[in-house]
């Protein structure tokens, strides 16, 4: 009877110690493409045996990543994974050369014969390309006030899931009234301009691997009454080149036609240069004229 007694509680201590006991310091391992990911794990055990160490990738059918006694590899390892994988002492895996299919979630199972209970775990392991710098692009980098939408976009050449964000004058810039931002937040589009938004802006791309911030980008706004005094003198220097033109053009021979035309051209060319008011003015006049018509 005493003896039954003994075994049970004897029964009782050992199952609770006879187990394998896993730690697993970090449970997400972000991971860069080409690069290396270590899944981190330990295990204590009473026992002094070589414990079996099986890590799967969890798919819908699971794959056998790889199986090994201690550190050494039961097997062979599939294509996919073979020069690209290390078991340690203590249960961790070390995989290199990271491939996008890589992504997912890992399961780990170390069981030791003498242990009654198997120790289990599982890991998430992201593996993501960097963000390359990215810019902002709009069609116009100066607008005019009250009468246009600018739409800011947020463009970079490399990186996967990007998350976006701005900056308005270096303060986080929120989805509000005249700024609003698309779902994805790629896009600004500020609505109504005002002189206040002359301002610079950036924006930041973030993915589990980093974040990157764009070079500043500068907004100017022109004052509406300003388009008046541009589009005069604007007005001027067309009225110039006409004229400049005629008195090209009317006076030349037959014969030299050729080369007052091209002394004509050199002519115009020579004042459009000089002035860039005229370039500017005018550039602002076709939007003016494109907003109103
Ligand atoms: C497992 O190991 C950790 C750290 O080594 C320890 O804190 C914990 O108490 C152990 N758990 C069991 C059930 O032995
Ligand atoms: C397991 O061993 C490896 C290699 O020595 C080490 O990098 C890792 O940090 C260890 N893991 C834990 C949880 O101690
Ligand atoms: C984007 O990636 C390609 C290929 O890896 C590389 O050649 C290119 O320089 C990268 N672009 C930027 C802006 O980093
Ligand atoms: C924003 O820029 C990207 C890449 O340069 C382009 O594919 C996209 O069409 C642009 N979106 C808008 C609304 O201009
Ligand atoms: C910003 O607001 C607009 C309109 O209310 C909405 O359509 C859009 O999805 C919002 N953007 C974000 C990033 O929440
Ligand atoms: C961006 O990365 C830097 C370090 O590179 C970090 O200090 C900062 O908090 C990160 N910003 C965001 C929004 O994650």
């Amino acid at each position: 009877m005493m003896k039954t007694f003994q075994l049970c509680v004897l029964f009782f201590v050992l199952g609770e110690v006879l187990a394998v006991n896993m730690t697993i310091p970090n449970t997400v391992i972000r991971g860069t493409h080409g690069g290396e990911a270590v899944l981190s794990v330990s295990y204590s055990s009473f026992s002094a045996d070589l414990p079996v160490i099986k890590w799967q990738l969890k798919r819908e059918k699971s794959v056998t990543v790889v199986q090994s006694i201690g550190t050494d590899i039961i097997g062979t390892l599939r294509p996919e994974y073979r020069d690209r994988i290390l078991v340690f002492e203590n249960g961790t895996l070390l995989l290199h050369n990271l491939r996008f299919s890589d992504d997912g979630i890992y399961d780990v199972e170390i069981s030791i014969t003498d242990d009654t209970f198997t120790g289990e775990g599982s890991i998430t392991l992201t593996v993501d390309e960097p963000i390359s710098k990215p810019y902002i692009h709009t069609e116009s980098s100066s607008i005019l006030e009250l009468s246009e939408n600018v739409v800011l976009n947020c463009s970079h050449e490399n990186g996967t899931r990007p998350t976006y964000g701005w900056f308005r004058g270096g303060k986080p810039q929120s989805n509000e009234t005249r700024f609003s931002l698309s779902p994805d937040k790629k896009l600004l589009t500020i609505s109504r301009v005002l002189m206040a938004d002359d301002d610079i802006y950036s924006c930041t791309v973030e993915n589990p691997v980093g974040n990157v911030t764009s070079i500043p980008f500068r907004l100017t706004v022109y004052r509406r009454s300003s388009l008046y005094i541009i589009l005069s003198t604007g007005g001027i220097f067309i009225l110039i080149t006409l004229v400049t033109i005629c008195a090209c053009w009317t006076p030349s021979k037959k014969e030299h036609n050729g080369i007052s035309a091209v002394t004509s051209l050199y002519i115009l060319q020579q004042k459009v240069s000089v002035t860039k008011m005229w370039s500017l003015s005018f550039e602002i006049f076709v939007k003016f004229h494109n907003y109103y018509l």
